[in-house]
């Protein structure tokens, strides 16, 4: 929304929450989400024509288009639990729109959700007698953390999709005309409701079914000498493959893909399609996979044991750039150095404080060290687990001499030289090589 208000002065933008601590973080220097380039865009336009506040109603009546933005987690209990979209914030937010408005409006989708939730909030929005009506138009959001404003800038595709009918068409050229401000048109792709919908999950299993795939071959490279970079770079040359979204890890985090896997699954089944169901669930399965072994490979390379030993973790934000730790794989590697009784000592760029939230049942058992020579003193091996660029940029002689012997560093994302780190005495084990 800040990106709208940027690049569309002739719109005021109103971005409202129940959460009045978020919105007074956003209304201060300090926002509450750490994002490359995101504060000169909200300061750009701030004040101006995009403002924060709590008053929810007074917003909507005032409205002409509203962006419904709430939260979609996976289900936690009930019919569909571990899977399902809880929609519990999404139908609230209908009928919210719905008591506070006074005139018709175009209810925009951004928040991801399950093919056909337009039904369910068409029939809420639409099924009293207030004399107007309600346009429902769909906008998923294909912007990924760490890169967002760079994403907006230039997206490679801005989907709007709506009904068929005359005023469903309408709605979606009010909603293409915003982003015709700085997006050229051929990019703006206007579709069905339902196709608009389901194109978000299926965008999110595709990229991730991209990372399970070399991640599962990375598996076998480590048995058979092949090296999972050089077979990506080979295959990546192949302009169907394509290059990107095939770098072998540790696993995929976030808070988009296992959620959207799962949610897609649950819908595969609602339907009857179980084979289908099956073929998606597998993408999540093998990263879960491949997150596990790669601790057990640790724990095998330190002869087994590492209980009471301290073991340094590089990154707990899920990627590089962001200090988000939703689903991050750093997570569940610590875990599993606590199940082994390690002494997992936790640094990150920008997520500590995310990861003292995280880890706050096991604070105790775990340290939190901004520095990484500190965190990394008197370690007995290196786990990285975050692609930030500062790890490969370290001082890593210095790092190996202040380390306990034989000192380990496993690459979980292979962004460091492993040839240099042998040299300097380091044990070194990455993904996908012998
Ligand atoms: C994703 C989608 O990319 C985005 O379009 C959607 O709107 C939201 O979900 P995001 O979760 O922010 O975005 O990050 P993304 O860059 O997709 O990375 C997801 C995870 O995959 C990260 O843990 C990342 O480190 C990992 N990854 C990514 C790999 O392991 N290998 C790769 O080649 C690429």
């Amino acid at each position: 929304m800040a990106m709208i208000a940027k690049k569309c002065p002739q719109y005021q933008v109103k971005i409202v929450d129940i959460n009045a601590a978020r919105i007074d973080a956003w209304n201060s220097d300090n926002l509450p989400v750490y994002e490359p380039g995101l504060k000169e865009v909200v300061e750009s336009a701030r004040g101006k024509n995009l403002f924060f506040g709590t008053d929810i109603d007074a917003s909507i009546k005032e409205a002409d288009i509203i962006f419904v933005s709430v939260n979609t987690p996976t289900k936690t209990f009930g019919f569909g639990a571990g899977k399902a979209s809880d929609l519990q914030y999404l139908e609230k937010t209908a009928r919210n729109i719905l008591a506070a408005s006074n005139s018709g409006k175009i209810v925009v989708e951004k928040s991801t959700l399950p093919v056909r939730t337009a039904e369910s909030m068409e029939r809420i929005l639409n099924g009293s007698d207030k004399g107007f009506r309600f346009d429902i138009v769909s906008n998923p959001e294909f912007l990924a953390e760490g890169s967002a404003i760079a994403d907006l800038e230039n997206p490679d595709r801005v989907l709007i999709g709506g009904h068929q009918s005359k005023e469903g068409l309408a709605a979606v050229e009010e909603i293409a005309k915003i982003y015709a401000n700085w997006v050229p048109r051929e990019r703006i792709i206007t579709t069905n409701l339902w196709s608009s919908e389901l194109s978000k999950l299926t965008a999110n299993a595709f990229l991730a079914q991209r990372i399970s795939s070399v991640n599962s071959l990375s598996a076998l490279c480590e048995k058979t000498g092949a090296n999972i970079d050089e077979i990506a770079n080979a295959i990546g040359k192949d302009s169907r493959i394509g290059s990107k979204f095939l770098k072998a890890s540790i696993g995929f985090g976030g808070s988009c893909f296992k959620k959207d896997i799962l949610n897609l699954v649950y819908l595969c089944e609602h339907y009857g399609l179980p084979e289908v169901a099956a073929y998606w669930e597998s993408v999540v399965k093998i990263n879960e996979w491949q997150t596990n072994r790669s601790v057990k490979r640790v724990l095998r390379s330190m002869f087994n044991t590492i209980a009471g030993k301290k073991v340094a973790v590089f990154g707990f934000a899920f990627k590089a750039n962001t200090n988000d730790t939703r689903e991050s794989p750093a997570h569940l590697v610590v875990r599993g150095l606590l199940e082994e009784q390690a002494i997992p000592v936790i640094t990150d760029c920008k997520a500590l404080p995310d990861a003292r939230r995280d880890l706050s049942d096991v604070l105790d058992k775990v340290q939190l060290i901004e520095d990484p020579y500190e965190a990394a003193k008197d370690a007995h091996a290196i786990l990285l687990c975050t692609e930030w660029q500062q790890y490969a940029d370290l001082d890593w002689k210095k790092i190996y001499n202040s380390m306990s012997k034989p000192a380990l560093v496993f690459d979980g994302r292979n962004i460091l030289n492993g040839e240099e780190l042998k040299k300097m005495g380091f044990e070194f084990i990455s993904i996908g090589k012998a």
